[in-house]
């Protein structure tokens, strides 16, 4: 883990940041606004950024059963993840036929023990290997069914239980693109005895506005008392003492990824009590605390059960580990349109009293008509609708330079911008300026 606002090391140009101007000296960071509108910008981003970084398919949870299998846009591919029925082992397929093209599964998810092509019914097991093709003898003795075997994506690794592909067979491993991000995935896995499942469902929305807004907003302390103020509000209605206010820190963990880490004055379904949650639900909350604090001793127990996590996985997944636990990716459709989906996720086996409360602390201020979703949704298409009215060129995102980083700075989507920058390469877009 490095400190917010040390440069990478492996920039050798630092002369040529077009985009991305960077100037310690005088405590300033300007990201150039054509990085959210250009058409070129986004068409390469998809070969540059999309292509060579490992990408969010699913959890295990959702595909817990050999044949199991779900759907899902991945950088705006079509791909399936289905648990092989012989091997067990989680597959991710690209979702297209070796005959002549046509998508192979269709539904969104289910359980199967064959996909069938309906263009021409070639028929393929879990594991993706060729089995059927009707009129077989047409093709001769020679047909190989092996070579016309479904195509795996070029890399495809799990870490307890995220599953993420890569279409870049020389990435690095998984582990090692994690870098510092492991430490916080195991902080949430392990308070859940590691057992943690996406509860079925999903919110699926779009956005009118640059996927990378999404990014930094979702790592962002500085919008939350004014964007939210109406949720903030509302808690101080039901009691809640806000006195305290929000008191973070943030991190690069590497990679490009990086977190928002804070005690916050709102309750933790895992073991932090809150009005919003009834006076019933007290005894209960400090049972579970107490088993928190006998599994993982006293101060890692606090910091599962008292502080939140906001963390941006580079360059589209988003945990949140906040008044509930959420997993959101999203897509680039358009430089200035993305389509996001958001789950909730939650201990294996929780008492169902426990998962109603989680459940409706997540639709409170997540959910697609709860307290935050719809504000920041509201204020990231504000912002592209901004950057149409042209005259100002550059963002500013400078928080926090001049001082030692806290929570509500911009130093961790510095981050997220410098590793956009490496990514993108220095110096092709002089025209587009
Ligand atoms: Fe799938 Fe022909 S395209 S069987
Ligand atoms: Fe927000």
């Amino acid at each position: 883990m490095t400190l917010i606002d040390s440069p990478p090391t492996d920039r050798a140009d630092a002369t040529g940041f077009p985009l991305v101007d960077e100037d310690p000296a005088h405590h300033r960071f300007r990201v150039h606004r054509s990085t959210m509108t250009s058409p070129e910008i986004f068409r390469d981003e998809l070969e540059r950024i999309f292509k060579h970084c490992w990408l969010y398919v699913g959890h295990e949870s959702e595909v817990t059963n050999p044949g199991d299998y779900v759907r899902r846009p991945v950088a705006g591919r079509p791909v399936f993840m289905v648990r092989g029925v012989k091997s067990g082992t989680v597959h991710v397929f690209h979702n297209t036929c070796t005959h002549r093209g046509a998508v192979v599964c269709r539904q969104r998810s289910g359980n199967a023990k064959v996909f069938q092509c309906f263009y021409h019914a070639w028929t393929f097991d879990s594991e993706g290997q060729l089995k059927g093709v009707p009129d077989r003898e047409a093709y001769g003795e020679k047909l190989d069914f092996d070579a016309l075997a479904l195509k795996s994506v070029a890399r495809v690794e799990s870490y307890r239980g995220f599953v993420f592909a890569c279409f870049d067979p020389d990435v690095e491993d998984l582990v090692d693109y994690l870098a510092g991000a492991r430490e916080y995935l195991d902080l949430i896995i392990d308070s859940a005895d590691g057992e943690m499942e996406i509860i079925k469902g999903t919110n699926e929305y779009c956005i009118e506005a640059n996927w990378k807004l999404l990014c930094e907003n979702s790592i962002d302390g500085y919008h939350a008392v004014s964007t939210h103020d109406t949720y903030f509000k509302y808690l101080v209605a039901l009691g809640t003492d806000l006195q305290g206010g929000v008191k973070g820190t943030a991190k690069d963990l590497g990679n490009g990824h990086a977190v928002l880490e804070y005690a916050a004055p709102w309750g933790r379904p895992i073991a932090k009590w809150e009005p919003l949650f009834g006076e019933h639900a007290k005894d209960e909350i400090t049972a579970l605390r107490a088993d928190l604090v006998a599994k993982h001793g006293e101060e890692r127990a606090s910091r599962m059960a008292d502080t939140n996590r906001n963390m941006l996985i580079y360059p589209n997944l988003v945990v949140n580990d906040i008044m509930a636990v959420t997993v959101r990716t999203f897509m680039p459709l358009a430089p200035d349109r993305m389509d996001i989906t958001a789950w909730e996720m939650a201990p294996r086996g929780e008492q169902p009293q426990l998962r109603q409360r989680r459940l409706d602390s997540f639709l409170t201020f997540l959910g697609p008509a709860g307290f935050a979703t719809p504000d920041d949704v509201e204020a990231l298409e504000s912002c592209q609708q901004g950057f149409n009215s042209g005259g100002v060129e550059w963002n500013d995102i400078s928080r926090g330079m001049a001082r030692e980083q806290r929570g509500n700075d911009e130093g961790q989507m510095r981050t997220f911008w410098r590793r956009w920058q490496q990514q993108m390469g220095p110096s092709s877009y002089g025209e587009i300026r």
